[in-house]
């Protein structure tokens, strides 16, 4: 199966010009079978309040957006996991949703909120869930979510052949060394598609990932271009948890060891 990312600039609070470009981007790769998009994809980034972070969001019920991407996925007979400005109720997230040719199948609540998104979103309260897609199982984690190696042990443990990961990475080159080393220490794929571009005072960085379970680098973006990218991948690579003979990653976890971490 191909897996693959569109890294681009969401226009802020102008979902008819994000559409059309990520249509554009993910139509470029017609054989790929899950395609990630850069996190808050259907608003944009930097809110100037939580009034206007309200304005743009949406239900994952009744979302444009949404809509758009199930047409895209059954289109292409592909899946998308996208960054998306969730509204539910009174509450915004800082969500990824994962659609697929038959709709929506589940969707992820951003957990550890970077700067100011602590006082537009409340912090995900729906867990790290894993979504078998038939080919492979999908995990989700978004943006700064990348420092915690918790999250990401969660999702492998519980099954995630590939964790897709959108972002809107200011941090120059920090996630991108991160992500393979998670990749590498829980053998799983990890695409991480970031976005590009400025908005106000905050500028985004680029270099999308995608990284194997061995802890390799498959392909790099460029730091501030438009790229849509899909490579094949075996998914077994990532169900065989062998590290050396008689090594195995998950099953030689001590977890007495760890009950430090949960004080
Ligand atoms: C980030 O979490 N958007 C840096």
């Amino acid at each position: 199966m191909k897996v693959g990312y569109c890294q681009f600039a969401p226009s802020f609070g102008d979902l008819d010009s994000t559409l059309a470009r990520l249509s554009r981007l993910a139509g470029s790769m017609p054989d790929a079978d899950v395609i990630v998009l850069p996190e808050l994809c259907n608003s944009g980034y930097n809110f100037s309040s939580r009034e206007e972070a309200l304005k743009l969001s949406e239900p994952i019920g009744d979302s444009r957006f949404i809509r758009h991407l199930e047409e895209l996925a059954r289109k292409m007979n592909a899946y998308f996991v996208s960054g998306f400005n969730e509204r539910d109720g009174e509450a915004l997230y800082n969500s990824s949703v994962l659609i697929g040719p038959r709709g929506v199948i589940g969707s992820y609540r951003k957990i550890h909120l970077f700067m100011n998104e602590k006082n537009l979103f409340k912090r995900g309260d729906a867990g790290i869930n894993v979504f078998d897609i038939g080919a492979c199982r999908i995990g989700m984690l978004i943006c700064y979510d990348w420092m915690f190696p918790e999250v990401w042990r969660i999702a492998a443990l519980k099954g995630a052949d590939i964790i897709c990961h959108p972002c809107n990475l200011v941090l120059p080159g920090l996630a991108q060394k991160a992500v393979p080393v998670h990749a590498l220490i829980n053998g799983v794929y990890v695409v991480t598609a970031n976005r590009i571009g400025r908005e106000g005072a905050v500028t985004f960085t680029g270099l999308s990932t995608i990284a194997s379970p061995k802890g390799e680098v498959l392909h790099q973006a460029s730091p501030a271009g438009d790229e849509a990218f899909s490579i094949e991948i075996d998914v077994a690579a990532a169900r065989n948890k062998m590290i050396a003979a008689g090594n195995d990653r998950f099953g030689d976890r001590i977890v007495d060891e760890y009950q430090y971490l949960t004080r």
